[in-house]
């Protein structure tokens, strides 16, 4: 099965879709006055995967400390999970960050979340540290999670082979806010 998206930045209209999904999806949603007021960071930026019919798929955020890049958020809608979108997302933070000129990337995922973690492995992050009981609802612990040398060529073959597994073509590049094509 495929799926047509397209990785956009986010703006104030796809707000709605995306709390949408956040709320469907996180024990602690942000708030739509949160991701609006990301939005006006010059730090942050967010992105949505949308559809043909502009429904919201999924959605990501980034923030840079000026010294490295920071995965804040990122989610697929339940119904459209495993067709390859939140990898588009991360193509697109992997991208933005290649921009910045910054070499190396951070998260925190709930240490139950396997598919999070499935999805950051595949994209270079290893586990190197804990924040136990970051999460307070659950008490669980946050593994943080990093990935070194974006910028570098080893992982741009890495990323490149992300790319080839999406579609059959031999088009290796994401463009950026072009519609495209999961390819599963
Ligand atoms: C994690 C999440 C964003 C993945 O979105 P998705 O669009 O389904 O991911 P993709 O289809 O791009 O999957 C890419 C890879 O991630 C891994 N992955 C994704 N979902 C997985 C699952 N349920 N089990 C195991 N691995 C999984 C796989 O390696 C997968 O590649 P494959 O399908 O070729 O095996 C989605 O499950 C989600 O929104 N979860 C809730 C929010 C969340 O946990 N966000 C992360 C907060 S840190």
């Amino acid at each position: 099965m495929s799926l047509r998206v397209a990785v956009v930045p986010m703006r104030s209209r796809h707000v709605r879709g995306v709390v949408a999904i956040e709320q469907l999806t996180s024990p602690r949603p942000w708030s739509k006055e949160l991701f609006a007021s990301e939005l006006k960071q010059a730090t942050s930026r967010g992105f949505v995967a949308t559809r043909p019919d502009s429904s919201v798929a999924g959605f990501a955020c980034l923030m840079s400390t000026g010294h490295e890049v920071h995965v804040t958020n990122l989610a697929v809608d339940p119904t459209l999970r495993r067709q390859g979108i939140a990898t588009l997302l991360m193509l697109r933070l992997v991208a933005e960050t290649q921009t910045w000129g910054f070499d190396d990337m951070t998260l925190e995922v709930r240490e139950s979340n396997e598919p999070a973690k499935a999805l950051y492995r595949r994209f270079g992050f290893e586990e190197e540290g804990v924040r136990p009981r970051y999460y307070a609802e659950t008490g669980e612990d946050a593994i943080i999670m990093w990935v070194r040398g974006v910028g570098a060529e080893p992982y741009r073959r890495r990323i490149d082979e992300i790319v080839a597994t999406l579609t059959p073509s031999s088009d290796n590049t994401v463009p950026p806010d072009s519609e495209r094509t999961t390819g599963r």
